[in-house]
């Protein structure tokens, strides 16, 4: 069997943590899935359809029918997508099922970078790379309230920062996959580090993991 190279990135809203995805799948020429869209794409059919979050078999069905290959990132990237997507990540069943296709994803070669919550402790549990990337509470609020002010929008930091903390809370608290570190993740705190440290950080961290493959 042809081995198949994964880079699991985990951490909660706002770390960088879809950028630095980016930039290491285009490094090292892996293709790229952002998880959080695959729960966003089921909040989306369900909100579209004026359904409660609740309802676990209507979300079931629209987790069956998630295409990965036409999850549209315009669309689903809306503030309200990724509250609902946190609220319709607690159900195990419709877990499951997007975790089948993200595990799918992961074994076609040349393999991937993941990111998302639970990918280095359930989806990819033998990911080559498991990094988990992180920053404080009020680093990420403040990030997410410049990008709001770089677009002309106007945002209140201390409503941005209960959101943030709030969708924390879901992450981390729910019985299932909840946000964690894997015990053999790198952990890399992106409070005082601007993305293209964060992306020169991993990179040694990768390097020296490949050296040592091909070492071996
Ligand atoms: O990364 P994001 O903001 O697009 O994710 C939206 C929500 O989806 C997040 O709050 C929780 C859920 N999610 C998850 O439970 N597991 C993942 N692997 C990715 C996202």
């Amino acid at each position: 069997m042809t081995h198949v190279f994964t880079i699991a990135i985990d951490g909660p809203a706002g770390a960088g943590k879809g950028t630095l995805a980016r930039r290491l799948a285009d490094h090292y020429r892996l293709n790229l899935l952002d998880t959080g869209l695959t729960y966003r794409a089921v909040a989306h059919a369900l909100l579209r359809l004026g359904l409660p979050l609740d309802n676990v078999s209507a979300a079931e069905t629209a987790a069956r029918q998630v295409d990965l290959a036409k999850l549209d990132r315009a669309v689903l990237s809306a503030h309200a997508v990724g509250e609902a997507a946190s609220k319709v990540a607690v159900f195990p069943t419709v877990r499951r099922i997007l975790v089948e296709k993200q595990r799918d994803f992961a074994r076609t070669p040349p393999g991937a970078v993941l990111d998302g919550r639970d990918i280095g402790t359930v989806v990819c549990p033998d990911a080559d790379i498991k990094l988990y990337v992180t920053a404080s509470a009020e680093v990420r609020a403040k990030r997410r309230l410049a990008e709001i002010e770089s677009i002309g929008g106007t945002a209140n930091f201390a409503e941005i920062l209960a959101d943030i903390q709030r969708r924390d809370e879901r992450d981390m608290g729910r019985a299932d996959s909840p946000l964690k570190p894997a015990a053999d993740a790198h952990l890399l705190d992106t409070s005082e580090m601007a993305i293209e440290a964060a992306f020169l950080a991993a990179m040694s961290v990768i390097d020296d993991v490949l050296a040592k493959k091909n070492k071996a």
